[in-house]
């Protein structure tokens, strides 16, 4: 799968399958399965490291994490995600994103809209594909709180004009997470490139799940999680995730805003 592919998706209709994954042993898995795109979330702040946040996640430990994915991953698009305060500005952005994708990334990650347009430009002009994440941001999450996005008509169109600007920088897709689901239908309807939803509605061009939510490992886990783990195996259970994604099962009203 390469980034191309991931793009085409969209152009023929096909949902992308996505789960976050932090080691060789669960990339393998998710792989072998077949899911199109594994993220090395910085999710793995809260997951692995058992803080609250994901402030804490610097950039030793994405090279860390990444490394590991990258060598069970032998089919999907690796992203990983550029942690809180990697990318300030141009030249550190670049610097970054150059070390991620030397540890095995496919294409990088950050959270943002406009505001980072110097980092976008530099990564697009260096030839890195970039991932954008617009809606909830959980390294904004001391000012924006983890509550939905988008509910009212500025919020709303800030993120769809964010959305847009990514695609006119080159950005090749976009992570949308925690917006109601006709905001999530209306950002993929006015873009090209695919937006990959998480708590985002059914109409996003694909679905993206931590891999410890989807398999039911988290305790508390937010409304848009399902747990794919209520019998059978991590196996069963990763492809009963990819079929409902690619039959827009995944997700329902219960699991939307
Ligand atoms: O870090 C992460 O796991 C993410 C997902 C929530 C999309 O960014």
């Amino acid at each position: 799968m390469n980034i191309n592919d991931l793009v085409s998706f969209k152009q023929l209709g096909k949902k992308i399958t996505c789960l976050t994954a932090y080691d060789a042993s669960f990339a393998q898995l998710f792989d072998a399965c077949g899911v199109d795109s594994i993220l090395v979330g910085d999710s793995l702040g809260n997951v692995i490291q058992g803080h609250e946040n994901t402030l804490s996640v610097n950039m030793q430990a994405m090279l860390y994490h990444t490394q590991s994915v990258a060598r069970g991953v032998k089919h999907a698009l690796l992203i990983s995600d550029m942690p809180y305060q990697s990318y300030t500005n141009a030249e550190q952005a670049l610097a970054n994103a150059q070390r991620l994708m030397q540890a095995g990334a496919h294409m990088v990650k950050l959270e943002g809209g406009r505001e980072h347009k110097a980092c976008f430009n530099s990564l697009q002009d260096n030839n890195i594909a970039v991932c954008g994440h617009l809606g909830l941001q959980p390294q904004s999450v001391l000012t924006m709180g983890y509550k939905v996005q988008g509910k009212n008509q500025h919020d709303a169109q800030t993120i769809l004009d964010d959305a847009k600007a990514l695609e006119s920088w080159g950005v090749k897709a976009i992570v949308l997470e925690c917006v109601p689901a006709s905001l999530g239908k209306q950002v993929a309807q006015s873009i090209n490139i695919p937006v990959i939803g998480i708590g985002a509605g059914v109409d996003c061009d694909g679905q993206v799940l931590v891999g410890y939510d989807m398999l039911g490992i988290t305790q508390h886990p937010p409304k848009f999680v399902k747990n794919f783990l209520t019998n059978g195996t991590p196996k069963s259970a990763t492809k009963a995730f990819i079929q409902a994604v690619k039959n827009q099962q995944f997700p329902t009203d219960a699991q939307s805003y």
